[in-house]
């Protein structure tokens, strides 16, 4: 069962996240944090930014959710550059220890394992940020994803492709294909803090939470998590 907050707004809901990461970067010899892309993360790196100093963050390792495909990794919308500019960069972080999955067209064929191995590795996911996609995908796990699913390349829908043009010139430079973790490797992460705002987030919200646990509502896998927080707006929880 996931505990539900609802807060004011999403810089409260930055705030309280960012206190659960301080907490772990404290309390854990070698931490391990899931990051995630799009502009849900945002208020929690922002908050973070005032909430570091003093903290040791040298043996902070952080895993992506998922990567474009074909991108050059120097693209200002790759996630590979996203992660350096909001996270790695304003925090302070050594960039030798935080992976974004790799999706140069070269290596695909084995990069999922890889990473999935390198996650392994390094101990697990302590705490994973979620955000949840219009459709109800975490990750780039479309819906139709398989819950037992490992780091692997995904086709990304047409609705994925719509929502993320803003982040491009147009949809067309939305890139096609992407590599994301699977439901299997997200549910691996010991907690999971998955965070939605805004009213067009509410239905996904719901069948997520309260719908029918099934591959067509991706993020619907975290019902099936023993430790899950999710954090929300008032908008964003209004179909709960
Ligand atoms: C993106 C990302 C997801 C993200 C979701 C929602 O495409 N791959 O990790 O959670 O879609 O994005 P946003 O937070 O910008 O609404």
């Amino acid at each position: 069962m996931a505990e539900v907050v609802i807060v004011e707004n999403k810089e409260i809901a930055g705030a309280l996240v960012a206190d659960e990461i301080v907490r772990l970067i404290d309390t854990v010899a070698e931490p391990v944090l899931g990051l995630a892309t799009g502009s849900t993360p945002l208020p929690v790196y922002e908050a973070l930014r005032g909430r570091l100093s003093g903290h040791d963050v040298s043996h902070l390792r952080g895993f992506a959710l998922d990567e474009y495909v074909g991108i050059d990794p120097e693209h200002p919308e790759s996630y590979r550059s996203v992660i350096t500019r909001e996270v790695i960069e304003p925090l302070g972080l050594d960039p030798a220890l935080i992976r974004v999955p790799n999706g140069a067209i070269e290596t695909i064929q084995h990069a999922g394992d890889d990473y999935d191995a390198a996650i392994v590795a390094a101990g697990g996911v302590d705490l994973q940020i979620l955000g949840i996609g219009t459709d109800g995908h975490i990750g780039f796990n479309e819906p139709g994803s398989s819950f037992a699913s490992t780091t692997r390349i995904k086709t990304l829908t047409e609705q994925t492709r719509k929502d993320n043009a803003r982040f491009f010139d147009s949809v067309h430079d939305v890139p096609q294909h992407c590599i994301t973790q699977g439901l299997g490797t997200i549910l691996r992460a010991r907690h999971l803090v998955l965070l939605a705002f805004g009213e067009n987030k509410a239905r996904a919200v719901a069948a997520a939470l309260e719908g029918p646990i099934s591959a067509m509502v991706p993020a619907s896998a975290v019902q099936l998590h023993a430790h899950v927080t999710v954090v929300l707006d008032e908008a964003a929880a209004s179909e709960l």
